[in-house]
């Protein structure tokens, strides 16, 4: 028989695959555009209606590009947007979310200790986040603060700390990291969605009809297209965060997220300059490094595990759970885990070097391998990722052991 739990491992590979692949694209795209905008320079042999140019040298050919605000006056017959790395990126990234934080809400989601929410509580909340982030910044975007952007920008960094905070009081560490991420992409993607192509498609059917475009469309465009340039760096330290147990499970985490967008500004700038300027300020590298290393002194804050697993033994097992532990053969495969894997995945783990529960999966008790099941079943029976260079020198016979228990509890 086919073991589904590594199907759906594979679907969660195959999305997070698509995920990254049109994350670089957009972001990639993004970061040409940026690049190009900075460099473009006027000269007299410009032709009517356009702002400036550039000439870049790249794969075996020279491209002079120049760039026409708003328009030129007639529309070119071929015309190339760029949006779908954005919108994919988005759609991928909520088909990535489903599958590891809504389907495995009660093991990444739910933090008990926190808010004892049911799986569907979790999720209308998981998901109201990411919306009301959108509508927050949107109305923020039209309301008469508009016309000053650095009060944006700093209404807008309140916000984020506001969110970061509430996220880590309602989810998970690693699920308020991840949630801080997927609302700032969502606004990302919700700019070039409901603002930049809206306000595109206008200025192309005023060239259809022959009319001038009005400039302000896109001026609305570049300052949404800005806010999204200093927010790429920071959604990936948070999309990331989930594989460094220090960035997302330390009580100092959700101060993490906001001194890393401080850290995306300040490099961005300094991009910013170089680009528009040929010299970026290398002062804003020694601001990055202090407020990097600020960031790694929270995560080395005293490790989280007493709280996080007290909460996790507190929460009665589901049902699915219980399954594992009714098994005829949990006893067996229990042994096989305490002898194989708790040395290591313990609160307090006697393996030299590791000082707290690797991931912060804690294997000791009854309840700590029901909880885990599935993943001890992938990492010790499907693979042979665990125990890593099989160092407790786990036998055949036991990987087999584990995944009868496995197959008999699911
Ligand atoms: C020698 C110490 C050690 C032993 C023994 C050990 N592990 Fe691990 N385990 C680790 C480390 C280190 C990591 C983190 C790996 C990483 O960062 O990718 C880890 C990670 C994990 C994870 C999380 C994987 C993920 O990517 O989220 C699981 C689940 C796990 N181990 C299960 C087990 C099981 C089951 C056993 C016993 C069969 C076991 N481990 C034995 C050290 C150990």
């Amino acid at each position: 028989m086919y073991d589904f739990a590594v199907l759906w491992d594979f679907v969660s590979f195959a999305v997070r695959w698509l995920h990254v692949i049109t994350a670089m694209a957009w972001i990639g795209a993004s970061f040409y555009f940026i690049a190009l905008d900075l460099g473009l320079r006027r000269s007299p042999d410009l032709p009517d209606g356009a702002y400036g140019e550039e000439w870049e040298v790249h794969g075996g050919g020279f491209y002079n590009t120049v760039k026409y605000t708003v328009a030129p006056d007639r529309l070119p017959e071929h015309l190339t947007w760029h949006k779908w790395q954005s919108y994919m990126t988005w759609i991928s990234g909520a088909g990535l979310l489903a599958i590891v934080y809504w389907a495995g809400a009660e093991l990444f989601l739910i933090d008990p200790a926190k808010w004892d929410l049911t799986t569907w509580q979790a999720i209308g909340l998981s998901a109201g986040f990411i919306a009301l982030g959108w509508l927050g910044y949107d109305a923020l975007c039209r309301s008469p603060l508009r016309s000053n952007p650095t009060a944006v920008m700093l209404v807008l960094f309140a916000g984020i700390v506001a969110s970061s905070w509430l996220l880590h009081e309602t989810f998970t560490g690693r699920a308020a990291q991840l949630h801080l991420g997927a609302m700032t992409a969502t606004i990302m993607t919700g700019n070039v969605f409901f603002v930049i192509m809206p306000n595109q498609r206008i200025v192309v059917a005023d060239l259809k009809a022959g009319r001038v475009p009005d400039a302000k469309y896109g001026q609305i465009a570049k300052l949404r297209s800005t806010h999204n340039n200093y927010l790429t760096l920071p959604v990936i330290f948070l999309m990331l965060s989930n594989h460094y147990p220090t960035a997302f499970a330390v009580p100092g985490a959700w101060l993490m997220g906001p001194l890393v967008f401080l850290v995306g500004v300040a490099v961005r700038h300094y991009f910013n300059t170089l680009h528009a300027t040929g010299r970026g300020p290398l002062w804003t590298w020694g601001v990055a490094a202090v407020l990097f290393v600020i960031v790694a002194w929270l995560g080395a804050a005293p490790m989280w595990t007493g709280a996080a697993t007290e909460a996790a033994e507190a929460r009665a097992l589901s049902e699915a759970e219980m399954a594992f532990v009714a098994s005829p053969h949990f006893e067996a495969a229990a042994d096989v885990v305490r002898g194989r894997c708790s040395m290591c995945h313990a609160r307090e783990p006697f393996w030299d070097g590791i000082r707290w529960a690797p991931k912060g999966v804690v294997l000791e008790t009854d309840g700590d391998i029901a909880r885990h099941a599935r993943e001890i079943h992938l990492q010790s029976a499907a693979s042979h990722a665990m125990p890593p260079a099989n160092l407790t020198g786990m036998e055949p016979a036991e990987r087999a052991l584990v995944a009868r228990w496995y197959r008999s509890g699911g």
